[in-house]
């Protein structure tokens, strides 16, 4: 069988390559931080029998129907909202994700971005290297609590599990919203269930999991933010389409809420000239969540592997269809 051909939409270690290279050809984009160019991408893999992107690769309808050849996709993510997947399934090319293997590491950030908005961590490592610490105050850069507090999940998957038993370590009250209830995580978290609404209005934490779809995009908007507590911090680790960004700049800038953390965005990357920078109240990251050596290394791995697995095994490993 003549080795099929797989690009790769950016540049990963040579190491992680080398024991697939007897069974595929791989071509891969050069750098390892930006993006392949759209022309370079639709040239490239044109001949290619599988792809290797990123989140940040739009594979749509036009990528997906231009290369006849195209079997399977293999996106390092467990979001797959970057994936036309009704084409996809149109033109029978496989989709696969990386689940499972970014859980921790993605509810540790949720977590870490949760405390850092609430205890204010940044502005007071800022603080010093200001050279502004002048002394000790009473409400010098206090924050909120953490414990006792109620948390708001939406989005109780995996990852949302995950963050729910941190919550549960933190001795905090544990509300979620989900597509479907989860007895076992009621039962092992004390996890309650509510609607949209409840858990907007009891939350001091909310706390976006979603993946994006046509019923989440602009879920966190004008209306939501309203019926939050005055005090409520709002923390998305999902995807940054989920919030109607304006909504949220008025939110956070009126003080309709207390803050936010985030690691998403509606168009990544952003800049020092967003709204949200101008902000003390909102902590950016980078799109970081699942950001581990380990576990970006096991992601490769996996979507390897699912490749793999598709031309030479039983079918992919962790197929989303
Ligand atoms: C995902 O896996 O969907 C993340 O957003 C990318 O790390």
């Amino acid at each position: 069988m003549k080795k099929p051909i797989i690009y790769i939409t950016r540049k990963l270690p040579e190491s992680l390559l080398q024991s697939y290279k007897e069974y595929f050809e791989f071509h891969m984009w050069k750098e390892e931080e930006s993006s392949v160019p759209r022309e370079i991408l639709l040239k490239e893999s044109k001949m290619a029998d599988g792809l290797l992107c990123m989140v940040s690769d739009a594979i749509d309808a036009h990528y997906l129907t231009q290369n006849s050849q195209l079997k399977i996709v293999a996106n390092n993510a467990v979001g797959y909202d970057n994936i036309d997947l009704q084409t996809a399934k149109k033109n029978e090319i496989t989709v696969t994700n990386t689940p499972d293997v970014l859980t921790e590491t993605t509810a540790d950030l949720t977590f870490a971005l949760l405390m850092a908005t609430s205890r204010r961590l940044i502005e007071a490592n800022q603080v010093i290297r200001d050279n502004q610490w002048k002394n000790w105050s009473p409400y010098f850069l206090a924050g909120t609590d953490i414990y006792n507090k109620t948390i708001g999940i939406v989005g109780m998957g995996r990852i949302g599990t995950a963050v729910a038993r941190r919550a549960k370590g933190f001795g905090m009250r544990i509300l979620y919203h989900n597509r479907r209830k989860n007895p076992e995580i009621e039962k092992e978290l004390q996890a309650t269930y509510v609607d949209f609404r409840t858990l907007l209005t009891e939350s001091d934490f909310v706390v976006s999991l979603v993946p994006l779809t046509k019923e989440t995009k602009h879920l966190f908007n004008k209306n939501a933010f309203h019926q939050m507590k005055q005090e409520a911090i709002f923390i998305n680790v999902s995807r940054g389409a989920v919030v109607q960004e304006d909504d949220l700049f008025e939110a956070l800038n009126k003080g309709v809420i207390r803050a936010a953390g985030l690691d998403v965005f509606e168009t990544e990357p952003i800049t020092a000239d967003h709204p949200y920078v101008s902000l003390d109240n909102v902590i950016c990251l980078p799109h970081i969540g699942s950001a581990s050596e380990e576990t970006r290394t096991k992601m490769i791995q996996l979507c390897l592997d699912n490749i793999y697995q598709y031309f030479y095994g039983d079918g992919p490993i962790t197929p989303v269809f």
